[in-house]
Parts: C-alpha cells; sequence; structure tokens
C-alpha cells in the first residue's frame, strides 16, 4: 500500500499528544531527550545520530524520496540571478566580511599563473589570469601545511600594515581522522585506529600556535567539510559509525581552542541535495544545536557553511530536474528552511560556496559532486548576498584543484569520480587539474 506523506502528517498532526508519539520526521530519542520514544504508524524510530533518533517512513511505505547526498565535494550547476536583487543589502550585524580585505592565497595565485602559462588562446589566457584576484579559501588538509599559515599571517600582517586596511584570512580545517568516511577520494592522514584523535588534537595545537602570533589579522575558518552531514545521513556506513565519537570531539576541542585565538568559525552544513530534504533537517539542525551548547556556546562560531565545493546554485532560476521531491531545491531555501529549526542560541548566520557554481542542470543525479562535467566559475564572493541569514558569497573550493581521481585502479579512486557527468582524467584529489580550470574560466558565469 501506498501511503502518502501528506496523509501521514495530516494523520500525526492529531495523534501524537493523545498517544505519546512521535509525528513522521519528529524526533523520538537522542541524548537530552524526554519525549516520546515510538512513533505514529507508519514511521519507526531510527537513531541518526547520537542525538537524534527520528521517525522516518517504514520501509517502502512512504512517497517521500530518500535524500540524497554528496559526499566530499559539490554537484550542481547555478545560473545566479543576481543575489542582491532578491532581498535586503543591508549589512548583517556582526558580519566578520565587513570592512575586511580579503588575504588572497599565494599559493592559488602560483597554481592559477602557472596553468595561464598553459593556455594558448589570449582571450581565454586573460581571463584566467584574473582568477587569481578572486579569494579563495587555504585548506589546511595535512598538518603539515599548517606551517604556511604563519607565512600568510605574517604576510596578511605586513600588508595590513603598509596599506593601512584590515585583512581577513581564509582557512578550511579539514584533517579529521578517519576523514571523508563515506566516500573514498579525500582519505586523510589520521587513522583513529592509530593515535588519530592525539593527533588531531596536534594538528589543532598548532594552528592555534600560528595564529596566537598574528592577533591582528582576523581569521575566518570553515570547519570540516562533510563531517557533520555524514553523521547526519551516513552512519550506515561503519567508517562513520565507528567515527560518531571521534568527530564530536575533534570538531569540539576544534571549536574550543579556535575559538580562544578569535578564530571565527562557520560548521560545515552540507548542502541542499544533502541536509536539506525535509527528513534531514531536523536532524541536522539538532547536531549543530547540541554540538554547540555541549562545547559551551564557543564564542568564536559565527554559523553555518554551505555548498562547500559544491555546484548547486544560491538561488536557481528553475528547479534543477535532479531537485525533483526535495522544496529546499536551492542553497538559499535551504538556509531559509535550516534556519529557524537552529536552537539554544545557535548563531544562524552563514556563507555559500558558489566557485563552481556558475552552470546549472549539468548533473544526473543530485549526488554527483566528483569534477562535474561543464561547470563554470559561479558569482563572485560578495557581502551583497540577498539575505540577511547570509554573511558573505565565498569561493571556499580553489576551482581547478581536483575533487578525486578518475584512475579506477588508484587507491583513493571513488566511484562518483568516474560517472559519466564526472570530467575524465581526473588526476587525484587536491591536485592541478588542468583541463577542468579551462573549463571553468570559459563557462565562468558572469564572464570573468
Ligand atoms: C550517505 O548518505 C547519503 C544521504 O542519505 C546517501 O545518498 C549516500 O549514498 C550515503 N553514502 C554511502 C557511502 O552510503
Ligand atoms: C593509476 O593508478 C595506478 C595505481 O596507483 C598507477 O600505477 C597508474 O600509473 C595510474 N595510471 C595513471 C594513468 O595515472
Amino acid at each position: 500500500m501506498k501511503i502518502t506523506s501528506t496523509g501521514l502528517l495530516a494523520l500525526s498532526s492529531l495523534l501524537p499528544l493523545a498517544l505519546g508519539q512521535s509525528q513522521l520526521y519528529g524526533q523520538c530519542g537522542g541524548i537530552g531527550w524526554s519525549g516520546a520514544t515510538t512513533c505514529v504508524s507508519g514511521a519507526t524510530c531510527t537513531v541518526v545520530n547520537a542525538y537524534y533518533s527520528q521517525c522516518l517512513p517504514s520501509s517502502a511505505s512512504s512517497s517521500t524520496p530518500p535524500p540524497t547526498s554528496t559526499s566530499s565535494t559539490g554537484t550542481g550547476t547555478t545560473t545566479s540571478s543576481a543575489p542582491g536583487s532578491t532581498g535586503t543589502t543591508t549589512p548583517v550585524a556582526g558580519n566578520p566580511f565587513e570592512g575586511y580585505e580579503i588575504y588572497l592565497s599565494p599559493y592559488y595565485a602560483n597554481e592559477v599563473a602557472n596553468a595561464v602559462t598553459q593556455i594558448s588562446d589570449p582571450t581565454t589566457a586573460a581571463a584566467a589570469a584574473t582568477v587569481a584576484n578572486i579569494p579563495t579559501f587555504i585548506w589546511l588538509d595535512q598538518v603539515a601545511k599548517v606551517p604556511s599559515l604563519g607565512t600568510y599571517l605574517a604576510d596578511a600582517s605586513s600588508k595590513q600594515q603598509s596599506e593601512g586596511k584590515n585583512y581577513l584570512v581564509q582557512i578550511v580545517v579539514y584533517d579529521l581522522p578517519d576523514r571523508d568516511c563515506a566516500a573514498l577520494a579525500s582519505n586523510g592522514e589520521f587513522s583513529i585506529a592509530d593515535n588519530g584523535e592525539a593527533d588531531y588534537h596536534n594538528y589543532i595545537d598548532q594552528i592555534v600556535a600560528q595564529i596566537k602570533q598574528y592577533p591582528d589579522v582576523r581569521v575566518v575558518a570553515v570547519i570540516e567539510p562533510d563531517s557533520l552531514a555524514n553523521l547526519v545521513t551516513n552512519l550506515s556506513v561503519p567508517k562513520c559509525a565507528n567515527a560518531q565519537t571521534t568527530y564530536l570531539e575533534c570538531v569540539t576541542y576544534a571549536m574550543q581552542q579556535l575559538s580562544a585565538v578569535g578564530v571565527i568559525m562557520y560548521l560545515d552544513a552540507g548542502h541542499a541535495g544533502w541536509l536539506g530534504w525535509p527528513a534531514n533537517l531536523s536532524p541536522a539542525a539538532q547536531l549543530f544545536t547540541s554540538l554547540y551548547s555541549n562545547a559551551g556556546s564557543p564564542s568564536g562560531v559565527r554559523g553555518l557553511a554551505t555548498n562547500v565545493a559544491n555546484y548547486n546554485a544560491l538561488v536557481a532560476t528553475t528547479p534543477d530536474p535532479i531537485t525533483q521531491g526535495d522544496p529546499n531545491y536551492d542553497e538559499m531555501l535551504y538556509i531559509e528552511a535550516l534556519a529557524p529549526m537552529l536552537g539554544s542560541g545557535f548563531p544562524a548566520h552563514f556563507i555559500v560556496d558558489q566557485g563552481r557554481s556558475g552552470v546549472q542542470d549539468i548533473r544526473q543525479q543530485w549526488g554527483d559532486w566528483c569534477n562535474v562535467l561543464g561547470a563554470g566559475f559561479g558569482t563572485r564572493p560578495t557581502t551583497n548576498t540577498g539575505s540577511s541569514l547570509i554573511d558573505s558569497i565565498v569561493w571556499v573550493k580553489p576551482g581547478g584543484e581536483c575533487d578525486g581521481t578518475s584512475n579506477t585502479s588508484s587507491p583513493r579512486y571513488d566511484a562518483h569520480c568516474g560517472l559519466p557527468d564526472a570530467t575524465p582524467n581526473a588526476p587525484e584529489a587536491g591536485t592541478w587539474f588542468q583541463a577542468y580550470f579551462e573549463t571553468l574560466v570559459e563557462k565562468a558565469n558572469p564572464p570573468l
């Protein structure tokens, strides 16, 4: 029998109080939960994460489409419809991006400069060269990269003094033990079984030590892409279930220690096609809220980052057909749906990656995230975001750095990188992918 979710919702709205049962998609357990632990008919109480059990449709009884996710990096495309035109242009109070010059990563500038020398068409080469002036985030994805942060902070500090401007350095904290637990392409250097938690603390301590030396430079950080979203939807993957406690402990440590040296943080919150599905919104909100309050509400936590390394539009002109069934078919809708669910004083401010969202409707499935074919650079970083919830549009993923190899013999091969909508001949994750960069340049929207 096919039961529509509308029917279940209508029924459940009458019953929960009377029967002490939770409604479809309602909470039915988790640390600190004192409400009903059983679900209305047609739904089963399912453990989502340590903080949240949820009434999900009993198998095959619901018309609600299954949530989809992308694991490491983005999928999607954006037709960027001028965000500034759709909402308020009033700067968000306390917006850490306001009044700051964003430090350009010399590492990325160098990658771009090298890439330009390989482009023979002068028009394309000139357009490509301008990408070096667009700020991206610095990924501290190995402990060996942490000392470079000190170099950049010193550089930003001296620029700040010579130019009389305030500088902001953007980093990604990305080195959890058993990283990328639901995919293969971005496996990290630390393992839970081999001292991973202590290694991670040491990694954070080294970042803190660098930042402490330059209290005059503002640091904005995205915290651990994909990790918390994996705890919301991927605990059925043994590696994720095994990593749950460690991820929570390590992210707590990062929030507390980085907050103590003034870092402004956005926890990674997946994207509209992952946590934006109605079934995932409440468990996600609960996870972020509990994690934050259990950490002592660190003052450096400013909010959440969405669409990191993904391809979704901030505002889609029309829903991409692959988003069908998810009312939150773009990042703006996702953010507007998630924000009111965040509780306990969790700061509902957002940044949204649009670096590779210039072209929309290019994926075959919403969960496709690897070097999506035909992607173009998207809306430039700006605080003119069209929403009082969004501090800034950012480019977190440095466009041109590969999402994952298409070499099926590589130990880090992930099948997503071999799909028909993934760009072929891709090198290992994080290394330069020249052909991909050139497409991003050619298809940039707005044009470079
Ligand atoms: C992770 O969860 C998402 C969302 O439910 C799902 O689409 C994806 O297949 C999962 N990944 C794995 C490896 O199970
Ligand atoms: C693919 O990966 C295998 C195993 O790491 C390696 O030996 C081989 O050279 C790679 N092929 C290419 C084309 O890079």
